[in-house]
């Protein structure tokens, strides 16, 4: 993850077009280099190369990367309208991406293409049972805000929010099949625990989390 401490920034983003110059970050915001948007593997290629993995060696994302992962994931491509790489329920854009990594945890802006710090500690292992989940040098936690979903009836909202953060999540694995990534959906996520680790609010709700890292060989 990026080192979050005062910097100065000559950023330009593809998709605005725009150029942002001596950008400065408060201590805690990182701004993510610019996402790579051309190249990749062609799209039946990825679909054909995508799969779970659940062995993760030992190589870190690095930042190049990460930001084209979290614009792959739930980046916003049309500035003009703020509309995002995947779909949401009559457009709530209600899915929070947060980042845990080795360093701790942040979460990632799509508007500011930036991650904000929210934890300063390894807490990898707190977010899932299942022991390989920790293991892998960066994880994507699905948050889903249910205030942004009022257009939804309230009995629909929980399943329309993992609906979209699974969608998100289908993002990531062809992203992540394209670059040479591993990675794997997540449902047995220890949500109570990872709600009050990042002290969400009670309308946020844990859906899903996501390992990322490259796959360890043989
Ligand atoms: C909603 C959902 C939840 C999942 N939860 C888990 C999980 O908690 N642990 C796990 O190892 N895999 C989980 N998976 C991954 C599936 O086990 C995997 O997709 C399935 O075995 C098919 O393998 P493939 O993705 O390689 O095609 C989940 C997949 C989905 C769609």
């Amino acid at each position: 993850m990026l080192t979050f401490s005062r910097r100065w920034f000559v950023a330009s983003t593809a998709v605005a077009g725009i150029m942002l110059s001596n950008l400065s970050t408060s201590i805690g915001l990182a701004k993510l280099p610019v996402p790579k948007l051309k190249g990749g593997m062609p799209l039946m290629q990825a679909l054909a190369a995508r799969r779970s993995t659940r062995a993760y060696s030992d190589q870190n994302i690095e930042d190049d990367m990460l930001s084209s992962l979290l614009w792959a994931a739930f980046g916003i491509n049309r500035p003009e309208s703020g509309g995002h790489t995947a779909p949401s329920w009559h457009g709530s854009m209600e899915t929070d991406i947060y980042v845990a990594d080795a360093k701790g945890v942040a979460k990632y802006s799509p508007a500011e293409q930036s991650l904000k710090s929210v934890i300063e500690k390894d807490s990898r292992a707190k977010v899932s049972p299942e022991p390989f989940v920790g293991t892998a040098p960066t994880i994507l936690v699905y948050v889903a805000d249910l205030a942004r979903m009022a257009k939804a009836p309230e009995a629909d909202q929980i399943q329309a929010a993992h609906v979209d953060s699974a969608v998100v999540a289908e993002n990531v694995y062809l992203f992540c099949a394209s670059e040479g990534l591993g990675t794997c959906l997540i449902g047995g996520v220890d949500k109570k625990g990872v709600a009050t680790l990042l002290h969400l609010p009670e309308s946020q709700i844990v859906t899903f989390a996501q390992p990322v890292g490259f796959p360890k060989a043989g």
